[in-house]
């Protein structure tokens, strides 16, 4: 079988020049590659203390929610701005391209509850950065980032240097 970095297809200056998109739907167009990217994040969180896990819209609900059932733990969406119906918290950030606005909902994650964020990426590290002030505004704790794939370029893990980051997958 192939490396699950084998499966992630590189596309050049997408959304715009200069940025090489990694694409993760030749991935999940693969059952044997899908499968092997949900174990991989799970091995990450064997012996990880946790009650929930949470996932950034919308990669990151991709992988987060079959990752959380394999865990037997639940699933918080952090939503882009304007999709959720509840009471919510916000946070805007800049990205590798643009800017972007997320929301979770004020009761998603209750007080001292342990917390994994999880996303399909990290480039700069704003979106989980932005996350996990979301998480702890709201009186959890972050008790680990996790990735599928990490960007280690764009040092994203400075500007999480005080969470615990892990990633199965790093281009440079
Ligand atoms: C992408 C990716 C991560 C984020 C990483 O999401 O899925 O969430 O960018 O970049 P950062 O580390 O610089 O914050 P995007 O906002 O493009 O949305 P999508 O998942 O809906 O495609
Ligand atoms: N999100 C931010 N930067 C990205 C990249 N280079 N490829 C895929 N998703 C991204």
């Amino acid at each position: 079988m192939k490396e699950l970095k084998e499966y992630i297809r590189s596309i050049p200056d997408f959304p715009e020049k200069g940025i090489i998109f990694r694409d993760v739907t030749s991935v999940l167009q693969d059952a044997d590659a899908l499968k092997l990217s949900i174990d991989e994040l799970a091995k990450r969180l064997e012996g990880v203390d946790f009650d929930v896990i949470a996932g950034a819209e919308s990669r990151g609900f991709i992988f987060g929610a079959p990752l959380a059932y394999v865990m037997h733990k639940p699933f918080v969406p952090i939503r882009k701005k304007g999709k959720l119906p509840c009471e919510t918290v916000e946070k805007t950030y800049d990205l590798e391209y643009g800017t972007a606005t997320i929301e979770m909902h004020k009761d998603a994650v209750k007080k001292g509850e342990k917390v994994v964020l999880l996303d399909d990426l990290i480039a700069t590290g704003g979106t989980m950065k932005a996350a996990a002030e979301l998480v702890e505004e709201l009186g959890g704790e972050v008790v680990k980032m996790l990735f599928l794939i990490e960007l280690s370029d764009l040092n994203g893990r400075e500007v999480l240097k005080d969470y615990d980051v892990d990633s199965v997958v790093q281009f440079e």
